[in-house]
């Protein structure tokens, strides 16, 4: 693992001018626009758009033996929760969006969803525990507090994925990191100073647009 960030610190190579942006993009504040009660807001089709299929699929992939309880942080309308795990897994998504949580329960699928602030919740015991696209919208200063939230929760795996800036990769121009706005972007250094003491297993995977991190504790998963 430290080989890893070694190599992802050597890769960094922020320009002055970037660093300039990534300080203005820190000052965002974490607000709701609006958009979550809108019909086309945080919709299925968002897993069309390949780099987010990639990420969509790197869960399937790590979940593919989990049939014991998998939890997602920011579970939006349930899409990742519902497509990924043994069919007889049982699904808890939270999220704090009524717009969302109200469309994924009038999907009826096979999830229980909490309406609720997950930084603020104790999280429900996993075998599975997931937060996809969900970190980068709290103040990273908290962030390291969530992820051993997880851990403690986990009997199993943590699998979170994080925007991704290594001074190349630009994630904050796409357009949908709305409702709320993005309040960090992860660079190599940051990522290096959030897995700091973490032990157990941890892989790194990078696509165009994120890093994904999963952490092993082991366990049974699948039941
Ligand atoms: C970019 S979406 C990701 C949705 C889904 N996990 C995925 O990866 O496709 C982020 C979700 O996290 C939710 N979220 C952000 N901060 C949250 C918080 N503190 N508590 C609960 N949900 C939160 C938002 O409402 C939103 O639905």
């Amino acid at each position: 693992m430290v080989g890893v960030i070694d190599r992802m610190i050597e890769s960094e190579n922020e320009s002055i001018a970037q660093r300039k942006i990534m300080d203005n993009f820190n000052t965002h504040v974490i607000a709701w626009g609006g958009q979550e009660n809108a019909p086309h807001d945080h919709c299925d089709a968002l897993y069309d758009i390949p780099y987010v299929r990639e990420v969509l699929e790197w869960y399937q992939d790590k979940c593919k033996d989990v049939g014991g309880v998998i939890v997602e942080m920011g579970c939006a309308e349930g899409y990742i929760l519902d497509n990924v795990g043994l069919p007889d897994a049982r699904r808890i998504g939270i999220d704090f969006s009524p717009g969302r949580v109200g469309r994924g329960r009038a999907k009826r699928l096979n999830i229980e969803f909490i309406e609720a602030d997950f930084t603020t919740i104790e999280f429900p015991l996993a075998d599975a525990m997931l937060m996809p696209g969900c970190l980068e919208h709290i103040y990273y200063e908290g962030v390291r507090k969530q992820i051993d939230k997880a851990i403690g929760a986990s009997r199993g795996i943590v699998l979170f994925d994080l925007p991704w800036w290594d001074g190349e990769v630009n994630t904050f121009g796409s357009g949908i990191h709305l409702n709320p706005a993005h309040a960090w972007v992860c660079t190599p250094t940051r990522l290096d100073h959030l897995m700091q003491g973490i032990n157990y297993n941890a892989t790194f995977t990078l696509n165009k647009e994120c890093v994904m991190i999963d952490i092993t504790k082991g366990g049974i998963l699948a039941c």
